[in-house]
């Protein structure tokens, strides 16, 4: 079958097309505009979205080498995101769906993370964790099959991308904070500064990151001359450790041996890193660095595995910016 894909959750444009299983073509424009302001500006991402939607979906389908007419069903993204966002992609794909008289299918943007994981390794096989780290989302799921998850802990405030982000920005970095904060560690010692690391007791699988970015801030605020390096390095070892150490419970809990990471955050070295090492006796996957933040390759995948089995949405599904999974 083949499936056109459509992401516009947040200010990634994306587009991809996916035939039987395999990408084809997948397409990425990330809108650097949002830097200026610090962060995304849903009404500028909307417009962006807009602006590109149909000449990047002409070009992926080009690229594949298929024509509109060849497309056998549309995937987009429902939700979770910015409900405008969601709106624009959402009305695009339905208008082109129509017009192709093909069905189409509204992807959970969470579960196409997790899906993320087979195109890395086409022989993943369930049940297995999935550590769904994203800027909206740290969860830890029990993938038992396709859609049957169990969520074991997620966070109780920020999100681990959050508080990559949120910490870059007390440091001073750029917008998105957590590949500014990776390259700022680089060259840190991760042991300089102790901060705290929440609910690291008796298996607990719930997180908390905001008591972390507000030591963060305190700590910057106290110091004169902080090695910025060093300070970055400990603020993102704070981070990995507790994502690891609950990542093993999760594992220990269930009896999984198998864990896939998912999400924008899984993009971060030193996490897959701290995974791999920490977690050698288990057998471990993580999407390449593309399809960890937001893409449209994996909802076209995903899209297509449900539309081949005949799960469409009906013409008038709604954008779901709260959309939850399991
Ligand atoms: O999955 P994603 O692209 O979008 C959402 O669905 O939220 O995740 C974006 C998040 C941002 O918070 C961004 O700072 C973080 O992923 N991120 C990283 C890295 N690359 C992206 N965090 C740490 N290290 C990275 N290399
Ligand atoms: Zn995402």
């Amino acid at each position: 079958m083949i499936v056109l894909g459509i992401e516009t959750s947040c200010d990634e444009t994306a587009a991809a097309v996916c035939k039987d299983g395999t990408i084809i073509v997948s397409q990425i424009s990330t809108q650097t505009i949002h830097r200026k302001y610090g962060g995304v500006v849903p009404e500028i991402a909307s417009r962006e979205h807009e602006k590109l939607l149909n000449e990047m979906v002409s070009d992926t389908l080009e690229d594949a080498g298929i024509s509109k007419k060849e497309l056998e069903g549309i995937a987009v993204t429902q939700g979770p995101g910015l409900a405008g966002t969601l709106i624009t992609g959402v009305s695009f794909a339905k208008g082109l769906a129509q017009g192709l008289g093909i069905p189409i299918k509204g992807v959970n943007h969470l579960e196409a993370h997790i899906f993320a994981n087979f195109l890395a390794d086409p022989a993943l096989k369930f049940p297995f964790i999935c550590l769904l780290v994203s800027g909206g989302h740290t969860q830890l799921w029990h993938v038992k099959k396709i859609s049957d998850y169990i969520l074991l802990g997620e966070s109780r405030d920020d999100a681990a991308g959050e508080a990559f982000d949120k910490g870059a920005r007390i440091l001073g970095l750029g917008y998105p904070g957590g590949p500014e904060l990776e390259k700022l560690a680089e060259d840190g010692n991760p042991d300089t500064v102790v901060f705290p690391k929440a609910m690291m007791l008796n298996n607990n699988l719930e997180f908390s990151f905001s008591g972390l970015k507000t030591s963060l801030l305190y700590y910057m605020d106290s110091q004169n001359n902080a090695n910025l390096n060093d300070v970055a390095a400990s603020y993102q070892q704070a981070i990995i450790d507790v994502l690891v150490t609950k990542l093993k419970w999760a594992l220990d809990t269930t009896n999984c041996m198998t864990c896939v990471i998912a999400g924008g955050v899984a993009a971060n070295k030193s996490l897959r890193d701290s995974v791999k090492t920490m977690l050698s006796g288990n057998k471990v996957i993580f999407p390449e660095l593309a399809l960890c933040t937001d893409n449209a390759a994996m909802v076209a995948y995903l899209g297509e595995l449900y539309l081949s089995n005949g799960h469409e949405s009906s013409p008038a599904f709604p954008v779901l910016p709260n959309m939850k999974l399991g």
